[in-house]
């Protein structure tokens, strides 16, 4: 009996080395092409940014826009963003700057933008508890870690605009032809927001008199105003934004785009809360999926 155990057993040994080795050089080989992928990956974009700016010298001329999007983990997320970055991918010279409300940078939003294709820059900042109750402005300290990236990584000799990309908006492409020539800072009428069809910025003989909703921001006027950031304290709700605005400009140097603020480019559409009532409690499927 024990005869018969060993003499299976040294058949079977070489079989179990050989299958060892195998799993062991694989993983490495995924390693090795994981890392290579990384900076080849770095490389393709490298080149896609050169080409671009090779393609005309009017490219190069053109500022990039900065989408500022702060994000939190919920149903709607991966939609959401997806929306966005099917946009996105249209606009030429385009930096997408991700800010999500959590203490790590997540697996889906990471996976998310490595596949989307483009220009990103991927952080987290989780808002303090005492911050997270409703009727308390959102994505304050997610909008001050970007424009901190901002001042950190950019400098008076980069070109660009800055605006404000909230996840649960819809984007008209036009907006970012308007945006792009923005010298200081610029507005423009916001759509379904407020509980109205629209709101906008009053308008005189080609000049802002009154309030303003939608708006972006030359790159520069970040950089010149190191301390403008969004603030809580002091800050009435659904103000922050003009108590942003009012530290770095004045209501009589605010350029009107669409049309002198008479067409609407940017809806707040806000997607409906998802019924998840139905979900199993405990996981049935067999299968791990990301939504
Ligand atoms: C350069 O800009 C001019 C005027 O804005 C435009 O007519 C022309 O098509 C542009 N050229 C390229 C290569 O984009
Ligand atoms: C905006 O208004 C000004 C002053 O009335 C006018 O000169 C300008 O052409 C208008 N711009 C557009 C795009 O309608």
């Amino acid at each position: 009996m024990k005869s018969l155990f060993y003499s299976r057993l040294f058949i079977l040994l070489p079989w179990v080395l050989i299958v060892i080795i195998m799993i062991d050089i694989d993983t490495k080989r995924t390693s090795v092409r994981s890392t290579a992928h990384f900076y080849l990956s770095r490389l393709g974009n490298a080149q896609r940014q050169d080409r671009t700016s090779r393609a005309g010298s009017n490219r190069t001329a053109l500022p990039v826009i900065y989408a500022i999007t702060p994000t939190y983990s919920r149903a709607v997320q991966k939609a959401e963003l997806t929306r966005l970055s099917n946009t996105f991918r249209q606009v030429q010279r385009f930096h997408w700057i991700v800010v999500e409300d959590s203490n790590i940078r997540t697996e889906l939003v990471s996976r998310f933008l490595a596949h989307s294709g483009l220009p990103h820059t991927h952080l987290h900042v989780l808002t303090p508890r005492r911050y997270k109750r409703s009727g308390m402005p959102r994505a304050t300290e997610q909008r001050n870690a970007a424009l901190g990236w901002l001042r950190m990584h950019r400098t008076p000799r980069d070109s660009g605009v800055v605006f404000f990309a909230d996840d649960d908006n819809t984007y008209s492409l036009e907006l970012f032809d308007e945006m792009r020539s923005t010298r200081q800072v610029s507005v423009w009428p916001v759509g379904l927001v407020g509980g109205r069809r629209y709101e906008r910025p009053l308008v005189e003989k080609g000049r802002v008199v009154g309030w303003y909703t939608g708006f972006a921001v030359n790159l520069q006027v970040v950089l010149a105003n190191p301390k403008a950031l969004f603030k809580r304290r002091g800050s009435q709700p659904g103000m922050q934004e003009s108590d942003f605005l009012k530290q770095i400009t004045k209501v009589e140097d605010l350029e009107p785009k669409a049309h002198n603020c008479t067409r609407v480019l940017v809806w707040h559409t806000r997607t409906e809360k998802v019924n998840l009532g139905n979900e199993p409690k405990h996981r049935q499927d067999t299968v791990v999926i990301e939504v």
